[in-house]
């Protein structure tokens, strides 16, 4: 039976993370190219918590403003001290106020766990006061270890420093993420002493607590990497990789064709459809979208970019933010574009930097095109009309405008507006100097003769 009490998240970002070794806080390091304090959020907001409150420490402004920016000042509690995760929670109390619904607990260091995992906690409640998510370590070392009775009820947390030999070999772990009514859970918090290993208020005690106060304690499995935890640069690499790992899976899933799924990076929001093809070795930063049957060629770099159906972009291609290509565009080789719209059919196949623009319908832009769209202090547009054909190695200086069907010379460096249907050359004219390359050869050859006799 779904659960209809509604719902407060407490996110725990307290603490400097000093194994990060990072002027960063450490939760605003980012797996997928989202902050893992991000990842902890939009897990609250799609498990439709009515309040979200992040618990952050008094020496990380960032995080600060990272949450005010976020989800308003109400939203962010600061703990003076870190004085351990039950502390934590109860830096919360005043944000809470009279809150009368389920309080879930969670730490913004675990970038993997999602609304789906919140949703399966509060099934749990269905059976329970109290729900822990817990979890079946491969090496448990470090982690809290669940206590279970012979029924599989849950009757507490012990600490590994806090643990005995025989405790230490329960390898049925506690994730951090627990549920329980609110009212009630702040009871309980207000009792937890600091008497054990690491002198710390831990969260933990609730569970004996609430045993022992007659609530019934339940815990819901988890996979164990959908709970990893990151408190180490190593830590924050294998969650890469665990992400990196499931955006292939479901992307695959979703129809497209990934020749070597190892070699591709995804975003959180890549958004890609059925029948896109995509070669080895490319990367997508975040705000991309491609529609289908796309073909997004080897050692690519996409980012803020929306692909066109049947487009085709590299091999050795780089979008950037602000791109934008319809139907059918063709971007080659060694070509750079940012924030500029490619209309139907335009292309730039070779080595081409196009910033600030808008090409027309079937424009072609010749190999080496620059737009000179920056002059040091403000950017520029380049406009490109259909059908125009940018010869090759011209330079575009910026604002300027090519006429529809108009032509540029190759090499041409052009610094006014071209109008339709006209050939614009811009560029030193040709001389030629009949004899003098056999004149200079004749003689050069003769003086290097002389010497070397
Ligand atoms: C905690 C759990 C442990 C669990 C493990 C899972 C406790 C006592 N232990 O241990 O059972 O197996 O997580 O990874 O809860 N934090 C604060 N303020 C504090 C202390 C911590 O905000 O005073 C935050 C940290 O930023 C972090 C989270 O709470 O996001 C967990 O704290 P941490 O010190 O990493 O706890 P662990 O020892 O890993
Ligand atoms: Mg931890």
């Amino acid at each position: 039976m779904a659960n209809l009490a509604s719902l407060a998240v407490v996110i725990l970002a307290a603490g400097q993370g000093t194994r990060m070794c990072s002027n960063l806080p450490k939760v605003l390091h980012q797996v997928g190219g989202r902050s893992m304090l991000d990842w902890a959020i939009i897990a609250a907001q799609e498990a439709g918590a009515a309040k979200i409150i992040v618990v952050a420490g008094p020496h990380a402004p960032q995080v600060g403003a990272h949450v005010e920016a976020r989800l308003g000042k109400g939203a962010l509690a600061i703990q003076d001290h870190p004085l351990g995760t039950a502390h934590a929670v109860l830096a919360a109390r005043d944000s809470l106020g009279d809150f009368s619904g389920d309080l879930l607990v969670t730490y913004a260091d675990a970038p993997l766990i999602r609304a789906a995992h919140f949703a399966a906690l509060r099934d749990g409640l269905d059976g329970a006061d109290f729900v822990v998510m817990g979890f079946e370590a491969a090496d448990p070392t470090g982690y809290g270890r669940l206590i279970l009775d012979t029924d599989g009820a849950l009757v507490g947390i012990v600490e590994e420093k806090d643990a005995s030999p025989a405790q230490r070999a329960i390898t049925i772990c506690n994730s951090g993420v627990m549920v329980g009514p609110c009212a009630q859970m702040l009871r309980l918090l207000q009792r937890v002493g600091n008497a054990n290993a690491k002198g710390e208020y831990y969260l933990t005690d609730v569970i004996g607590l609430a045993r022992a106060s007659g609530a019934r304690c339940a815990m819901v499995l988890a996979e164990e990497r959908a709970v990893l935890g990151v408190n180490s640069r190593s830590q924050l690499a294998q969650a890469e990789a665990a992400f990196q790992a499931a955006a292939r899976a479901s992307a695959l899933q979703a129809g497209v064709t990934l020749m070597d799924p190892q070699t591709v990076y995804f975003s959180f929001d890549t958004a890609i459809a059925a029948d896109v093809e995509i070669e080895p070795n490319v990367v997508f930063g975040p705000g991309v979208q491609i529609s289908a049957g796309a073909r997004i060629r080897a050692f690519s770099h996409l980012e803020g970019a929306l692909i066109g159906a049947g487009c085709e972009v590299g091999p050795f291609a780089r979008l950037r933010p602000g791109t934008s290509l319809a139907e059918r565009v063709k971007i080659g080789n060694f070509v750079e574009v940012k924030n500029t719209q490619m209309s139907p059919g335009a292309k730039a196949n070779h080595l081409s930097y196009l910033g600030d623009c808008l090409v027309g319908p079937r424009a072609n832009i010749g190999a080496g095109t620059i737009t000179c769209n920056y002059d040091g202090f403000a950017k520029h547009r380049t406009l490109i009309g259909e059908d125009a054909f940018i010869g090759s190695n011209t330079a575009l200086v910026a604002p300027v405008r090519v006429g529809a069907r108009a032509y540029t010379g190759s090499g041409s460096v052009i610094t006014r507006d071209v109008p339709a249907g006209a050939l614009a050359v811009g560029r030193a004219r040709q001389q030629d100097y009949a004899g003098w390359a056999d004149q200079f050869r004749a003689k050069a050859g003769a003086r290097k003769a002389a010497k070397d006799a």
